[in-house]
């Protein structure tokens, strides 16, 4: 087979691990700079080129796109989308599950637990939206915020109406959330590859610090078995953002796992070194069957995928709930 991976550095250690699995599997493995592409825009004859020339056929594109690059990064995902290449993960879902809002408003629709989070855009009503929260120490988060940046905590009302103000002065989209106070600076990050959970971690934040981000000192323990909830709230959360591999981060409630956010570009260094799971291969593995369950993508599947897609945040509620959960499942891209 051959695999593309979309990736800014090729020797950051997730990009060379998927290489060095894909090629010890026999496949042939290039990464590009999502940047190094010019997306060429033409009626019916979508391509690409990289610095002019065109690009091989590939079989499978496995996108890691970073935070910093994510709206050109997305139009090259989508137009490898467009162009009937198979894609893991798809533009939409990587698009859902990198806006909190978006993503925990489409969570809560399909019965997800997620903690209480209010979203405005001006100070009127601050007090109400803190008391929504459950009350202080509440957290403030950028909507599109990574790595634990973006991630505070206000102790106090004033502090919360004065982190709002200077956000929004800056042109920050941010959310108000309820302190999921019994997690404790703890939380399990759970790596969903086509729909199982292929390995799970607890992750404890440092002293001091409530945010269990490992790129802020945050220890990893591996978790042999995931209780059966949380098995179920990572996979259906995948589901519900169209993503084929993942990193779904949940808070251990009282009453059982609140989904925070789901990454669609999952670190492997510190889930494979604390899990002692072999990520890299799960994902080229999945990547095999995938590509070829889509290899003969039609324009008619291209188109029919978009039509759903829209459909699908459209859904209401109740009615055509299990319709389309299936869709989701069969166009997931
Ligand atoms: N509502 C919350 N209650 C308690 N802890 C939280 C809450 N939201 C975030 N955290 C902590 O902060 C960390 C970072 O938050 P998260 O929403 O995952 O943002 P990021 O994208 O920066 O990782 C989480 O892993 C968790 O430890
Ligand atoms: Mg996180």
């Amino acid at each position: 087979m051959r695999i593309l991976v979309l990736s800014r550095n090729a020797s950051l250690y997730s990009t060379s691990r998927i290489v060095l699995a894909g090629r010890a599997r026999n496949h042939e493995v290039s990464v590009i700079d999502p940047l190094d592409f010019q997306i060429v825009v033409s009626r019916g004859r979508p391509s690409l080129t990289v610095r002019g020339l065109p690009i091989p056929k590939y079989d499978v594109v496995l996108p890691r796109i970073g935070a910093s690059i994510t709206n050109y990064g997305l139009a090259v995902v989508r137009q490898f989308d467009l162009m009937g290449i198979p894609v893991m993960n798809g533009a939409v879902a990587i698009a859902r599950s990198r806006d909190k809002l978006r993503a925990l408003q489409l969570l809560t629709r399909r019965n997800v637990d997620v903690p209480t989070t209010v979203c405005a855009r001006s100070p009127a009503g601050v007090e109400a939206a803190i008391e929504l929260v459950g009350g202080c120490p509440a957290i403030v988060k950028l909507q599109q915020g990574t790595q634990g940046i973006g991630t505070m905590i206000a102790e106090t009302p004033q502090a919360v109406a004065s982190l709002l103000e200077t956000l929004w002065a800056m042109g920050q989209d941010i959310v108000l959330q309820e302190y999921i106070r019994e997690s404790k600076g703890r939380d399990i990050r759970a790596i969903v590859i086509g729909g199982k959970v292929v390995a799970a971690m607890r992750r404890v934040a440092k002293p001091g610090e409530f945010r269990s981000n490992l790129h802020r000192g945050a220890k990893g323990n591996g978790m042999k078995k995931l209780p059966n909830a949380y098995r179920t709230a990572a996979v259906r959360a995948t589901q519900v953002m169209g993503l084929e591999i993942a990193g779904v981060d949940m808070l251990e409630g009282k009453e059982g796992p609140k989904i925070l956010e789901i990454n669609s570009s999952p670190g492997l260094e510190g889930i494979e070194r604390a899990s002692g799971v072999d990520v890299a291969t799960a994902i080229i593995g999945h990547a095999e069957a995938y590509a070829a369950k889509h290899r003969r993508t039609s324009k008619k599947d291209v188109e029919l995928r978009l039509v759903n897609v829209i459909a699908d945040e459209r859904m209401p509620p109740r009615s055509a709930r299990s319709e389309s959960r299936s869709r989701v499942r069969r166009y997931a891209s």
